[in-house]
């Protein structure tokens, strides 16, 4: 159950009550896409990252190990020694962006596994079966996530069947729900707005999917190739249309500053690979811009990464000695620097939720978006 606490213009500061614990929210979920978080990341370690809540990918766990497997292991919390909420994304993205020789059909799609070419059937029904199998907190709705920029008869066709697909997954979700042997029966269905860069049909389809009374309303289908400008408006022109007792998660996104526009705009929840994935090739997040660590102007530099943070690689390690390790591609250097930015970003949302609450958000926004977008 999603409580709003209190706002500030559209900003809001809630909480996410769920079986696994409360999120405190805005949250910023870290991606384990394959139940791991990569980089050399363990769960017990994000505990100390100040982790709330882990996202699981549905399509590359139903390809390995096999969600029966998981089934059997009781469950992904159990199988990943990971005790609160876990989010898991429903396959459509990841059937659109990597699967091969896809066709999609009213039913599902049908595509070639990317690990052994394997062919493989997903749809509504399929998606929640395997997510009910994964146990998590939240399933997502399995949808058609299309890039930017796409035709308006294309994406009018799309969200339709998007909302077909939903109603589908709502009802197969109550029946998995209901079944003795489910591991999670409280698990919860989040549904996914689509609808490319129009607004009139980002409206219509939020609209459609807000009738089906679901635990929570994500945004989906932005940061595929628009503007961030563009994806602010979307943002904007839906957001009126969400329920305001709902939680709203927007998916794929993004940078700090993207997060702090998206808080600005009524988000309470987000995800990306971005900390992971740009602290594998060395660029950092500071509370004074962005680093690279690889310069040569760190080499003797025995200062810790980040002065003004308080994680275990700033409290232990220089600039110099994290150089090195990049360097010479130590695997330490990328868990340390996935460690830091995790971290990072973590401790972003935590200072966005104590500048709501203190109700100086606003102050916040103006103090720190032109210091988080620049390259130092
Ligand atoms: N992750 C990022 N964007 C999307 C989207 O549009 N749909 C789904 N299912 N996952 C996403
Ligand atoms: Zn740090």
């Amino acid at each position: 159950m999603f409580t709003l606490i209190k706002k500030e213009g559209s900003a809001r500061r809630g909480k996410m009550d769920t079986v696994h614990g409360t999120i405190q929210t805005p949250a910023f979920m870290n991606v384990g896409t394959s139940a791991a978080i990569k980089g050399g990341i363990s769960s017990f370690d994000l505990v100390d990252l100040k982790c709330q809540v882990e996202l699981c990918n549905t399509y590359h766990l139903h390809v390995r190990p096999g969600d029966d497997v998981i089934q059997a292991m009781g469950g992904l919390h159990k199988f990943m020694g990971w005790k609160k909420p876990i989010l898991t994304d429903s396959g459509g993205f990841q059937v659109f962006s990597l699967a091969k020789l896809r066709k999609i059909k009213e039913e599902g799609v049908f595509f070639q596994s990317h690990v052994d070419g394997k062919r493989i059937f997903m749809g509504p029904e399929q998606s929640m079966q395997i997510q009910s199998h994964l146990a998590s907190t939240i399933a997502m709705a399995f949808d058609e996530c299309i890039e930017n920029p796409a035709p308006y008869d294309y994406t009018l066709k799309s969200i339709q069947r998007t909302t077909r697909w939903l109603a589908r997954c709502k009802a197969e979700m109550n029946r998995l729900n209901s079944l003795e042997d489910t591991i999670n029966p409280h698990q919860l269905l989040f549904g996914i707005n689509q609808g490319s860069t129009y607004k009139d049909l980002r409206i219509q389809h939020m609209q459609e999917i807000v009738q089906m009374e679901l635990d929570g309303y994500a945004i989906g289908g932005l940061a595929v190739g628009e503007t961030a400008e563009e994806m602010y408006e979307i943002i904007e022109a839906v957001e009126p249309y969400a329920p305001a007792d709902k939680i709203r998660y927007l998916m794929g996104v993004g940078t700090p500053v993207n997060i702090i526009e998206g808080v600005y705009r009524g988000i309470d929840l987000f995800d990306c690979v971005m900390p992971s994935r740009n602290a594998r090739h060395g660029t950092l997040f500071t509370w004074s811009g962005i680093i690279n660590i690889n310069n040569a102007k760190y080499l003797t530099d025995s200062s810790p990464l980040d002065s003004q943070c308080d994680c275990p690689v700033c409290q232990n390690h220089s600039r110099a000695y994290l150089r090195h390790l990049f360097r010479a591609n130590e695997m330490l250097a990328m868990r340390l620097g996935v460690m830091h930015n995790l971290y990072f970003y973590n401790t972003l949302m935590e200072k966005i939720r104590d500048a709501l609450d203190n109700n100086t958000f606003e102050e916040f926004r103006r103090h720190w978006v032109p210091i988080l977008s620049k390259r130092i």
